[in-house]
């Protein structure tokens, strides 16, 4: 058989006190009330322990209730312990008397506390001195005696006597044995859930007490059914995530495919020189575009369409007068940052021109992109951008705009207005701006453009096919849907991340303004 370790603590205080609560219960179950002075003073025990007790028991629920009452009585003082222990001082000199022949006085004199001792007993008459010898010699008076102080200690200590006022009380209070004390007590009495069986309850159900049938009996803690429950935990998903979710499938709706975007370093070749950007551009400068020191250039390069670039910038080459500059190798060597996923769009479209036959394309991406700005609520110096190009023969401006409304339709953006712009790579080129509902106002919704032949050319594409184009960021959406105005609650140290969780499943574009 197992044995507890629990058996190694018997005696322990816990369990005398949960043999006297079991004790307590039964009085209580036979008479209706229990005074805790009275009780501890019929059992022996201690006040307190009977006080504490009862504390317990309340602590369990509803089983019993307590009023505490006070009550003038007296107690013994520390001395008088000492005399209930040890006997009262003239029972001590008494009992140290020979009882034939006597004690020399001196003798005598040195026990402990002799003076009072011997005072006292002198005075009840218990001794006679016989101050004809020399020293003076102490003889017991009666042959026997009673101990009647400590007897009286015992008594009050019992709680035997309580009244303060008993004449043998006062003679002992004189003598500082006793004092008056006011003493805290309880009258207890059963409560609703009065039981004899108090065994804490069991708050839950637990697969030992299927299996061994004790739910049956068991006493179940009730359930408190107005309490707040716990929030389940789980998972959930950033805003720009779902966005982006968002924006992903309107791509996909439409036939587009997803541009492999994993590489944030990227080189000014394919950032900015493939994309007809002048190596003077102010783009190019550490004001805006973040250079890796390490590594600083990359080597590689398609050696034919290097040098088609180099040539498109530098001298003009097919058709183009280009921008007649010293074009410089170390300058398209490196290493940065992508400043924009039109980079990753270059890539798939030099890809897309060494294809035998041309076969016309549409893809999407949405990803970072870096720029060294200065950050401010609106603009951080990381950053996503969702990029969709066309890639057919003889498309035209046209197909761009037309393409734009079926986009933005399906973000529910239905009015559109167009802004000529300038961008190295595009021309034309089109800021767009869409009628929000919500804020009630014109806001700048991307960029876009038809890819210029100095990019397209020197690619291998023929004349005949144009490339339509259109780049956004993911964050301005996200936060004109998620109510959010600065860009550091969205990312960065600072975002709550509560903000995840509480933002709805379901959003309801607002119908009116609420600035
Ligand atoms: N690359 C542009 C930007 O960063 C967006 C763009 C993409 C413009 C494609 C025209 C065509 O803002």
């Amino acid at each position: 058989m197992a044995t507890s370790k629990g058996s190694t603590v018997s005696g322990s205080t816990t369990e005398k006190s949960s043999s006297l609560q079991a004790e307590i219960l039964l009085y209580l179950s036979t008479n209706n009330e229990l005074n805790t002075w009275s009780y501890a003073k019929e059992r022996g025990l201690d006040h307190q322990l009977v006080v504490g007790t009862i504390r317990s028991i309340e602590s369990l629920g509803d089983v019993i209730k307590s009023e505490q009452h006070t009550s003038r009585s007296i107690g013994l003082t520390d001395e008088a312990k000492g005399l209930l222990r040890d006997g009262s001082y003239e029972y001590n000199i008494f009992q140290a008397i020979p009882a034939d022949k006597g004690i020399e006085q001196p003798q005598l004199m040195k026990l402990p506390n002799a003076n009072i001792g011997f005072a006292k007993a002198m005075s009840k008459g218990w001794l006679q001195v016989d101050k004809s010898s020399k020293p003076p010699m102490v003889k017991r008076k009666v042959d026997t005696v009673q101990d009647e102080v400590q007897h009286l200690l015992q008594r009050i200590h019992s709680l035997e006597l309580t009244d303060s006022s008993a004449e043998e009380v006062v003679e002992l209070k004189k003598r500082k044995l006793v004092e008056d004390v006011t003493i805290n007590y309880f009258t207890v009495t059963k409560s609703a859930g009065f039981s004899t069986n108090i065994s804490k309850p069991e708050a839950d159900l637990t697969s030992e007490m299927l299996q061994s049938g004790s739910w049956k009996t068991v006493n179940f803690k009730p359930k408190n059914f107005h309490a707040k429950g716990l929030l389940p935990s789980y998972g959930c998903l950033h805003p720009l995530l779902k966005v982006r979710t968002e924006y992903r499938q309107i791509f996909l709706e439409m036939g587009f495919t997803e541009m492999p975007t994993n590489n944030f370093v990227e080189n000014s070749f394919w950032n900015f020189d493939a994309l007809f950007t002048p190596q003077k551009h102010p783009a190019r400068d550490v004001q805006d575009t973040f250079f890796l020191s390490d590594p600083a250039v990359t080597t590689k390069f398609p050696e034919e369409y290097l040098q088609k670039v180099k040539e498109v910038h530098a001298t003009g080459a097919f058709g183009s007068i280009g921008y007649q500059y010293d074009w410089q190798l170390d300058e398209t060597q490196k290493n940065v940052l992508r400043t924009h996923t039109t980079a990753v769009s270059t890539r798939m479209l030099y890809q897309l021109a060494q294809e035998k036959t041309f076969r016309p394309a549409k893809y999407f991406s949405i990803d970072k992109v870096f720029r060294n700005e200065n950050l401010d609520s609106t603009h951080l110096a990381e950053f996503n951008q969702i990029e969709g190009l066309i890639a057919d023969y003889n498309l035209t401006l046209g197909d761009l705009i037309g393409v734009l409304y079926q986009f933005f339709r399906k973000l529910g953006m239905t009015k559109l207005r167009f802004k000529p712009a300038y961008n190295p790579y595009t021309e034309p080129s089109m800021e767009i701006f869409s009628y929000h509902e919500g804020l009630q106002r014109w806001i700048e919704v991307g960029n876009s453009g038809m890819f210029r032949p100095e990019m397209l050319l020197p690619m291998g594409f023929s004349e005949d096919v144009s490339v339509i184009a259109w780049g956004l960021s993911l964050e301005r959406p996200t936060m004109i849907l998620y109510g959010i105005n600065n860009i550091r609650d969205l990312v960065g140290p600072e975002v709550d991340l509560k903000m995840c969780r509480r933002n709805p499943i379901c959003r309801v574009i607002p119908a009116k303004s609420e600035e």
